[in-house]
């Protein structure tokens, strides 16, 4: 439906991330390398194609803020083991079929593999921040370091755990309850490496500013997770498609949809919510019923609204290339929907 719209979105924020995706990338193919089933299940989820988002916006915003790249290093790969840790977790929560492209950890190795894989994605993850020990970084900020990077992986629990409970009643929850639960499970993983970032440049003046592009960017970011779910094709999302109604997830649509359509559409929503996967009728049922109750436009606004916000929080940055590109990111998450 949206299917042209999300491949140019795509391809517009790859152009700009490939260069720092592609440093990420060849350094993260230096850990979990030592050949033992450990190794070969993290790589399994580590080295497979991620976009590396949270390992590129701190790799950006050290240079937006005028330091060195090389000290971005660790903490992006810290900032991937952890997400990556967080999606091999969350996939044993959501029963999932995909990701990445590919079966789940758990699928492929089995329940206890892929918890402790996590696991050990995690312990890793605070490894490499110990790494900054090597460098010029003062006591005082690798401890802030530290200290925000548990901050942000407890916030995340904290959203895994409220997406559990609102699961059990999407029929009662509001908007404002979505949005305090994908700021928590989603948006704490993105502010941490923008927020990081901010302390290993050694700019704390303006890490509140740093932390709200990061916060804004991702609430953004998963209600376009949310719009994948809904309108892309199974092929185009590496995770397939309606994973939210089958799993019975808070996704921005349908909670919206609850609480503004008429009683007769709200009924048909409620079927297939609670039905099986839905087949290609369904869907364009639900694309109806979303359309009619003008909660698509509703959420286009409110998404524009968080990039917005992002891109205020940028504006007392000094013009760098880095700031700079991430400008270029929100412009191309801006232009979506677009028209095709
Ligand atoms: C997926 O994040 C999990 C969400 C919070 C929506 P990404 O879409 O960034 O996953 P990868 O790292 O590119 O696979
Ligand atoms: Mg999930």
């Amino acid at each position: 439906m949206f299917e042209q719209e999300f491949q140019n979105l795509q391809d517009k924020i790859q152009e700009i991330i490939e260069p720092y995706q592609k440093i990420c990338d060849s350094r993260l193919s230096t850990v979990f390398d030592d050949g033992s089933r450990l190794s070969r299940i993290v790589g399994y989820s580590l080295h497979a194609p991620g976009k590396r988002l949270r390992s590129v916006l701190h790799m950006l915003m050290v240079e937006a803020l005028g330091c060195d790249l090389d000290k971005s290093i660790p903490g992006a790969l810290s900032y991937e083991m952890a997400h990556t840790a967080s999606l091999v977790h969350d996939d044993i929560i959501d029963n999932a079929s995909m990701r990445r492209g590919k079966a789940p950890v758990c699928t492929e190795f089995g329940l206890d593999a892929a918890i402790v894989s996590g696991d050990a994605l995690l312990i890793k993850a605070f490894a490499m921040i110990a790494e900054l020990a090597k460098t010029d970084i003062s006591r005082k900020d690798l401890l802030e370091l530290i200290s925000c990077t548990s901050r942000m992986g407890l916030r995340a629990c904290q959203g895994q755990l409220l997406d559990t409970e609102l699961s059990s009643k999407l029929q009662h929850i509001t908007i404002k309850d979505y949005l305090r639960m994908i700021t928590l499970k989603t948006a704490s993983l993105i502010e941490g490496p923008c927020e990081g970032a901010a302390i290993i440049a050694g700019r704390q003046n303006v890490r509140i500013e740093a932390a709200q592009f990061g916060r804004n960017l991702g609430i953004a970011f998963q209600i376009l997770d949310d719009s994948k779910d809904l309108f892309s094709c199974e092929s185009s999302t590496l995770k397939g498609r309606f994973t939210d109604l089958i799993n019975n997830k808070p996704n921005i649509y349908t909670i919206w949809a609850l609480k503004k359509t008429s009683p007769r559409q709200k009924q048909k929503l409620q079927s297939i919510m609670s039905g099986p996967a839905p087949c290609s009728a369904d869907a364009d049922h639900l694309f109806q019923i979303l359309q009619q109750s003008k909660v698509i436009d509703l959420t286009f606004r409110l998404y524009q609204h968080y990039l917005k916000k992002a891109g205020h929080a940028l504006s007392s940055f000094p013009d760098t290339t880095g700031k700079n590109r991430l400008q270029q990111i929100l412009a191309a998450m801006s232009s979506w929907p677009g028209r095709s």
